[in-house]
């Protein structure tokens, strides 16, 4: 029988993972944070020092790239080359880092493929930018998460140490732009796509809204 898909898309904050995980939960199905893929290579560009903007450098890294996947305890791990590098992607340079390289094409199209292989085994939530428009194209269902600014700056500072509400406000709109001005697979919502602006919701009402509209 064939895997089924639902795709979550949306910017930082809107509350894509804790609904996605919730969801997955519920629906007794895997949760794919496809953020951490990115981030995990941004990680990689870093601890390297490649120059992600010299084609050969970043093409010759991403031959190297072994990522996985994994849940331990219900918390999803971010495995790079063997090493469990999970606590170390959340940093906010590795976000602003992430938001860069992810617009190259060759990282895009290197992720494409891991995204599709792991939809080949599982039902699944997959959260990201680009799930319902790009990777999924033909998932069974479809959502775009929204918030306003502020409310999701708020929601990013409660979970970051180190940065003020103002700062975090800053990189937040600095990766919206990123993201959805970049030419291949820009954050937006699929047409076909429910948007929910969960600016004023719980992360409960939000799985239920979702629930509700696939039937369940
Ligand atoms: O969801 P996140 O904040 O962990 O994502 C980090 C960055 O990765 C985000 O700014 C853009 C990029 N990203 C992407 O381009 N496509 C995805 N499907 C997921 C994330």
């Amino acid at each position: 029988m064939a895997v089924q898909i639902i795709t979550i898309d949306g910017p930082a904050g809107s509350g894509k993972t804790t609904v996605s995980k919730a969801l997955a939960k519920r629906l007794g199905w895997i949760y794919v944070d496809t953020g951490a893929l990115y981030r995990g290579v941004a990680f990689e560009v870093k601890r390297t020092g490649t120059d992600y903007n010299n084609d050969i450098a970043l093409g010759a890294l991403l031959a190297t790239l072994s990522l996985e996947l994994a849940t331990e305890e219900g918390v999803l791990r971010l495995i790079s080359s063997g090493c469990d590098i999970t606590d170390q992607i959340r940093t906010p340079e590795i976000s602003m880092l992430a938001s860069s390289v992810s617009a190259k094409p060759r990282v895009r199209a290197a992720l494409l493929e891991m995204q599709r292989v792991i939809a080949t085994k599982n039902d699944a939530v997959f959260e990201g930018r680009d799930m319902g428009t790009v990777v999924f194209p033909k998932a069974d269902h479809k959502f775009f998460l929204s918030a306003d600014l502020l409310t999701r700056a708020k929601r990013r500072h409660s979970e970051s140490a180190g940065q003020s509400l103002c700062e975090v406000e800053k990189d937040i709109a600095k990766r919206d732009k990123n993201d959805s001005e970049r030419k291949q697979a820009p954050l937006k919502a699929a047409d076909d796509a429910v948007l929910i602006d969960s600016t004023d919701l719980t992360v409960e009402e939000v799985v239920s809204r979702i629930l509700h509209e696939i039937g369940q």
